[in-house]
């Protein structure tokens, strides 16, 4: 089934703030490897995309915990799906992710990565919901805050559709 969707951040947006972050990004890890870690699925497309604007030297791995499966609401409860390749002690890590909702995937991912011993964790999402938020989580980056409603595209899916599109929408029905 085709669903209408209504653009909430245009391709030219998510490229401009995608810049933007990737110099906010270097300048911070100026001297440093970044170690960074993508939230599969959902944050495939913004980490290849990012990457691509850091000019630190970036080493990648793909971790995959879900906690919707294909629902629209969080069950609450975390699964790793498939865990990180390579160690990342005294690694400086940067997670990427595509949106922060309840926090719970992120404070849980967090919490685990940290007993890990990397030399510095921090956290850089697309997509916040703060008013959604149910775990505290401290966001070091964050390109859009968007209001409740459930989005989907370029990454973010809907019973595991629409991660293709260039854009991040709004299903309208
Ligand atoms: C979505 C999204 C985040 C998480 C955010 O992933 O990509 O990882 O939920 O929600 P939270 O803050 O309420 O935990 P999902 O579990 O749908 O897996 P996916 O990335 O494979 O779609
Ligand atoms: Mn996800
Ligand atoms: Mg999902």
């Amino acid at each position: 089934m085709e669903h209408k969707i209504k653009v909430l951040v245009s391709e030219e947006e998510i490229s401009a703030k995608v810049r933007e972050l990737g110099a906010i990004i270097s300048k911070d890890y100026e001297g440093k490897d970044v170690h960074l870690i993508c939230v599969l699925k959902g944050g495939i497309f913004f980490t290849c995309d990012l990457a691509k604007r850091i000019s630190a030297p970036v080493t990648l791995d793909f971790m995959s915990v879900s906690s919707y499966g294909d629902e629209t609401v969080s069950s609450g409860r975390v699964k790793i799906v498939k865990d990180l390749d390579d160690p990342i002690e005294g690694k400086d890590v940067l997670i990427v992710e595509d949106i922060i909702d309840s926090g719970r995937t992120l404070s849980f991912l967090i919490d685990m990565l940290k007993s890990r011993k990397p030399a510095s964790i921090k956290l850089c999402t697309l997509l916040d919901k703060p008013e959604r938020r149910v775990t505290d989580v401290e966001v070091d980056y964050v390109g859009f805050n968007i209001p409740d409603e459930f989005v989907v595209g370029y990454g973010l899916d809907y019973v595991q559709k629409y991660r293709n599109l260039p854009y991040i929408g709004v299903i309208e029905g």
